[in-house]
């Protein structure tokens, strides 16, 4: 089968960040640094490596910045210059020349689906990626370009797709697998969000699509789906009608900095590993272990205390570890449950009392 080489991709970036608030009241949420770059530009080297370099980025109002950082700024390069700041210089110039970067606005937030039709004019008539800004990968783009082989092997669109607990699963779009081979599937069928009960699988959608053109008709046939929104899965399950979709299954690398805690993983995690500040962040993390952290797990807890004493279940399990003491615990099968939290929080509620 002759097939176009992938050599484009669409990164949407016109959601409003409320889960980012009040950070993101008036800077896009794609340009939070994770450690000192946006992490909009993790998302485009990403791309760049798996030598993507006409980069299409769907905006919003309020979005102008990440147009900024990708533009010249000759001013700052003449200021660098002139302190001899020649690695900054080299960096700034350096963002402003990694790629291709188009922008076009998306007008009406109407979704996802919504957002990837925007592209249509740019794309044309070829296969294109679309990466998807909540999700940050650390593997070299291996998964991207995985996903672009197994384009150019069987000619169909590739999903990036990840196991998750099965109670996370009504976030995301969420497909029935066929297995191919190790790593790979093809998706029998795909819906979005779907409640933990009807959920296909525990094979979530992540941030990572490689598309063959039609799935723009499909996205033209699509109605208001989940959250009342034009939802790109729902495109991915018409399109399914006559042409096979694929899923890369992968285990490693992905941050999903839509979410809090993973956001500040991210910033700890890759500053951990930088030559300049590994080390001093490692040291601050040894100074608060295991005293401070202990401290600050027991002055979050006091606030829950009450309202936990008050859950039937909890008071049994207090009453439980009183009764019993560390006595019962103290053997071997018991060295897991020990850890649990729920009986550190126990402990926590007896040294209390
Ligand atoms: C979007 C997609 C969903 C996908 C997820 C990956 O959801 O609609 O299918 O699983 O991204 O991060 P959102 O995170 O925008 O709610």
């Amino acid at each position: 089968m002759s097939t176009r080489a992938v050599t484009k991709a669409v990164i949407p970036a016109a959601g409003l960040g409320t889960r980012f608030l009040p950070a993101t009241k008036s800077q896009p949420k794609e340009m939070l640094p994770i450690v000192d770059k946006p992490a909009i530009q993790y998302v485009i080297e990403e791309a760049v490596r798996a030598g993507l370099t006409d980069i299409l980025v769907v905006t919003g109002r309020g979005k102008r910045a990440i147009e900024d950082h990708f533009d010249r700024n000759f001013e700052l390069e003449y200021y660098l210059e002139q302190q001899a700041k020649h690695d900054l210089l080299k960096e700034v110039q350096g963002t402003s020349e990694m790629a291709d970067i188009h922008y076009i606005r998306q007008r009406d937030p109407l979704g996802l689906g919504h957002a990837v039709s925007v592209a249509r004019e740019h794309v044309g008539d070829e296969p294109f990626a679309v990466l998807l800004g909540d999700d940050i990968m650390v593997d070299e783009s291996q998964l991207l370009r995985s996903m672009i082989d197994v384009h150019a092997r069987y000619g169909r669109s590739a999903l990036a797709l990840k196991r998750v607990p099965s109670d996370e699963i009504s976030s995301y779009g969420c497909v029935e697998p066929e297995p191919v081979h190790d790593g790979l599937v093809q998706v029998r069928s795909i819906v979005e969000k779907p409640a933990v009960a009807d959920a296909p699988s525990d094979l979530a959608v992540i941030g990572r699509y490689v598309f063959t053109p039609e799935i723009f008709e499909a996205l033209d046939r699509i109605e208001p789906g989940a959250h009342g929104e034009l939802q790109l899965t729902d495109a991915i399950a018409l399109l399914l009608e006559t042409q096979t979709v694929y899923g890369c299954v992968f285990e490693t690398g992905r941050y999903d900095i839509g979410q809090k805690v993973d956001f500040l993983r991210a910033n700890i995690e890759l500053a951990l590993d930088r030559e300049d500040l590994g080390g001093d962040v490692a040291e601050i993390l040894r100074r608060i272990e295991p005293n401070g952290v202990t401290d600050r797990i027991k002055s979050a807890q006091t606030g829950v205390l009450s309202q936990l004493m008050s859950t039937s279940r909890f008071a049994r399990l207090v009453e439980q570890e009183a009764i019993d003491g560390d006595k019962a615990y103290r053997s071997e099968e018991h060295t897991s449950e020990l850890q649990s939290p729920d009986h550190l929080v126990c402990r926590l509620l007896l040294e209390k009392k």
